[in-house]
């Protein structure tokens, strides 16, 4: 993607694409990273902002010395980049900064929206969320139900709409608000949230969608038509996903959400007043939801890589991403013995840049130890933190086993087969990036024997090279990066 159009626009590069690592075949190569689902790698402009800022570094909510009026100012524009990057109305939402990702959002929403309307006690959420989208619901909420999807394992597709209807009617007035990614993590599979919020608004029900995933990918608008009934009530991501990593977790709520009730916590720089017997919480967004001092670098950095992908442009970046993203499904389909999970049709289900896939015969722990330690490709395997998605697109793998459900050692024999492989498409990702995985799968399909009697699987289902090890510490020593650092020639003006 980097050649198509990156290099003829704005030149922004990325922290990390010439990292180079040995390999088991004794090559020493450039990696490949294919793992931007879980964490993208940092945008070096971005990080270039953030870093001028810690020359004026002070803490916010005073304007009395210049640092802090500095400081105060560019948290300010971080959470103007947000909203405007959600084309959201200042007056109208509001956006803050909490954790290190989405998850700490989830779990105040799902705390404060439960207190908000204790008499429906019923949250919908879709099969095939993160977890981070599924247990603080469940932990906060009376019942949470599961919306199932359309087609069948293991080429499920998006939210099933008709089935979402049937819920939400079935539990008239019950149905406090549907929690919603609107990309899978697992598959890319995109989810129809302005429809979900049109069924949800209809039904007296809010909708919270976890965009963790769709962010870095596609434009979203709160409101795709400026319809208010199409409107989400609030939106979560996580900056770590978005070119930011060390960045928080952020949400953008509709502020009639929240006013009027106390926010989930509390501490400094968000009251007006406090005596020994009462406090006033302020009236200010975002102040009144961000208790205690933020993450005021992180936030900026954010901020600065929100604003380059709208220089960007976020339909050109998705146009870009989905000719890979296409190339790499009829390559992947091509080869004999891959499965792909999910409707592997972008064209009947849109998918973002996220492909999860398994060979057949093949645990995915192998795969993904052979495609790092032979090819330099970073994949993930498992089951990335969504078990219930995973679990049902794998169902009839599952079930073709043979394996005794209640044997002792059903759950050791499982394990193996339990998880796929993902590859991932960030802005960085190039042609070759795509050519190495697939060059790394077609070798193991060639010569599994081969590769098979080098590897010792554990018991979590992770596969180890038996005579390649490499240790972290050999590849990157925090210490010993210091000690370079503080080598008296690398002193600069800042010695002490
Ligand atoms: C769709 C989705 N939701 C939520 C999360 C949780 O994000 P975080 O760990 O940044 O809080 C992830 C992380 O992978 C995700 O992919």
């Amino acid at each position: 993607m980097r050649d198509l159009f990156l290099s003829t626009v704005l030149h922004p590069t990325f922290l990390g694409l010439a990292t180079r690592y040995p390999l088991a075949d004794g090559r020493i190569t450039r990696r490949h990273y294919l793992d931007s689902a879980a964490s993208t790698l940092a945008l070096s402009c971005a990080r270039a902002v953030a870093d001028e800022l810690l020359h004026h570094y002070a803490n916010t909510h005073s304007e009395l010395h210049f640092s802090a009026r500095i400081a105060s100012h560019a948290y300010d524009w971080a959470h103007g980049q947000v909203l405007k990057f959600v084309q959201a109305n200042p007056c109208r939402h509001a956006a803050f900064f909490a954790g290190s990702g989405c998850t700490a959002h989830l779990n105040r929403l799902a705390r404060f929206l439960a207190l908000r309307r204790p008499e429906r006690g019923v949250v919908l959420v879709s099969l095939m969320e993160h977890h981070a989208n599924d247990l603080p619901h469940r932990k906060h909420t009376g019942r949470v139900l599961h919306i199932p999807l359309t087609g069948a394992a293991p080429t499920l597709g998006a939210v099933d709409l008709a089935a979402l209807e049937r819920l939400l009617e079935q539990h008239v007035s019950q149905v406090n608000y549907i929690a919603i990614s609107a990309a899978s993590n697992v598959t890319g599979i995109v989810n129809p949230v302005h429809d979900i919020a049109e069924l949800a608004h209809a039904h007296g029900a809010w909708v919270v969608v976890d965009a963790s995933q769709y962010l870095a990918h596609a434009p979203l608008r709160l409101s795709d038509t400026g319809a208010p009934e199409r409107e989400l009530d609030a939106v979560v991501f996580s900056g770590h996903k978005l070119y930011a990593p060390g960045s928080p977790g952020v949400a953008v709520v509709r502020r009639t959400l929240l006013e009027g009730s106390d926010p989930d916590e509390l501490g400094g720089g968000m009251v007006d007043d406090v005596s020994l017997s009462s406090y006033q919480i302020t009236s200010r967004f975002p102040d009144r939801e961000e208790a205690g001092t933020p993450n005021i670098i992180g936030a900026v950095q954010l901020g600065a890589a929100l604003n380059v992908l709208q220089r960007i442009g976020m339909t050109r970046i998705h146009a870009a991403e989905q000719a890979l993203l296409r190339r790499l499904l009829a390559e992947l389909s091509a080869i004999p013995g891959v499965r792909i999970y999910g409707d592997p049709d972008p064209d009947r289900t849109p998918r973002l840049g996220v492909v999860s896939f398994n060979l057949v015969g093949l645990e995915h722990g192998l795969v993904a130890a052979v495609l790092n330690d032979y090819h330099n490709v970073a994949v993930r395997n498992g089951c990335f933190c969504a078990h219930p998605y995973v679990r049902e697109l794998l169902k009839p793998e599952l079930w073709a086993l043979d394996i005794d459900p209640d044997a002792e050692n059903a759950v050791a024999l499982l394990k193996p087969w339990q998880g796929m492989v993902r590859a991932s498409l960030g802005l960085y990702t190039t042609e070759d990036d795509i050519a190495a995985l697939l060059a790394g799968i077609r070798d193991l399909l060639i010569r599994p024997d081969y590769y098979r009697p080098l590897y010792q699987p554990d018991a979590a289902g992770n596969f180890h090279h038996r005579a390649f090890r490499i240790p972290a510490e050999a590849l990157f020593d925090a210490e010993a990066a210091l000690d370079r650092l503080l080598a008296p020639s690398n002193l600069g003006d800042d010695t002490l």
